[in-house]
């Protein structure tokens, strides 16, 4: 792991810790929010390709909207203002979003510094204090999360810890393009997902409590579609593609999320132990300036954010997301990257077996 300055924001200076598997992947992670700046991959065919999108100052991270890469939290997506109630006591959250709260509120752990702690050649660790009343949260909470590169594949395993009871929802918010952080819409990829079910949500895109099967509609991708059609569906024109939260099936053996790279060449599993994951097609980037000049349009990128259920706090029919003094809370999801002449080898030999 080697670590760098990377600019100054009005949260703090800013470093970047570069870690590699020593086999072509490598990751580049700031300690502003501890965010997922470059993810290299390194296809069958020795193309590498950056395949998450990114800013290349530490303001634009700061101040923009995007949530690239970032560490979200206390609560990623919504919670339904003016806060939630918890053992009879009422906290209220600050609003980023209409009247709502959206992603940990306006300074959550995505505009914070973290601290990057000692770690190995193929990780990065980074710790966060958040005080009691942080966003309205209640609890002192302590926070880490881990990057790993194993052969194929980027680990991320988060740990927290609260002295009072509270409320926790972390995920990852990258935005992948398996074709190249610059290289257009992510239109032609295609995606599979283990849902049977997801949370329908009101026009603030707060959940509405219901859990509904996905069978008979656009939203069933338990047998793959392009991201294309689903930005044109007529279903999804209010959200200009997926804006949902799918309510995952499986198990964390099985991937939660298939995505695959138009070409073929690429492809990504995601696995989780997260009762949820929220897709996001991005459909509201509107020609962001990124990394290296490039100018991510709409639908340039797909978020596959493994996370608790949505405004969990108010839904009792919803996975808890209360963590309480002397428990840990514990999550783990995995990003596995495999070019596509590795699957086609892997199957040929059990063929021959
Ligand atoms: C949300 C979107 C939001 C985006 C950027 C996603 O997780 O579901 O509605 O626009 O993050 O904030």
């Amino acid at each position: 792991m080697s670590m760098q300055y990377f600019g100054s924001c009005p949260a703090g200076e800013v470093h970047e810790l570069t870690i590699s598997n020593g086999r072509g992947l490598e990751a580049k992670v700031l300690s502003l929010g501890a965010t997922l700046r470059s993810l290299l991959v390194t296809d069958e065919s020795g193309r590498r390709r950056d395949v998450v999108l990114g800013y290349d100052s530490a303001e634009e991270y700061f101040f923009g909207e995007a949530y690239f890469g970032a560490t979200v939290g206390r609560f990623c997506n919504r919670i339904a203002a003016p806060g939630f109630e918890l053992d009879g006591k009422c906290f209220v959250l600050p609003p980023n979003e209409g009247k709502n709260q959206l992603h940990g509120g306006p300074f959550g752990f995505s505009r914070q510094i973290w601290t990057p702690l000692p770690a190995g050649e193929d990780r990065a660790v980074f710790r966060l204090i958040s005080p009691d009343g942080d966003m309205g949260f209640p609890g002192n909470l302590m926070v880490q999360v881990t990057y790993r590169l194993t052969e194929e594949s980027l680990v991320i395993e988060y740990e927290a810890e609260t002295d009072a009871p509270t409320v926790l929802n972390l995920t990852n918010h990258s935005y992948f393009n398996l074709s190249g952080h610059e290289s257009g819409s992510v239109g032609g990829h295609r995606l599979k997902l283990t849902a049977d079910f997801f949370t329908p949500t009101d026009e603030q895109m707060i959940p509405t409590g219901e859990i509904r099967p996905v069978s008979g509609s656009v939203l069933d991708l338990r047998t793959e579609k392009t991201v294309g059609e689903l930005i044109s569906a007529p279903e999804l024109k209010t959200t200009q593609g997926l804006d949902h939260n799918f309510v995952l099936s499986g198990s964390d053996a099985v991937p939660a999320a298939w995505l695959k790279a138009p070409d073929g060449t690429l492809s990504a599993e995601v696995y989780t132990d997260r009762p949820a994951i929220q897709v996001y097609t991005a459909g509201f980037l509107g020609n962001v300036p990124g990394k290296n000049g490039a100018v991510y349009a709409d639908h340039q990128g797909i978020c596959l954010e493994t996370q608790g259920f949505p405004d969990a706090v108010h839904h009792p029919n919803f996975p808890s997301p209360v963590l309480r003094a002397g428990e840990v809370w514990r999550s783990r999801t995995e990003y596995r990257f495999r070019g596509a002449s590795r699957v086609r080898r892997r199957k040929a030999v059990m063929i021959r077996i």
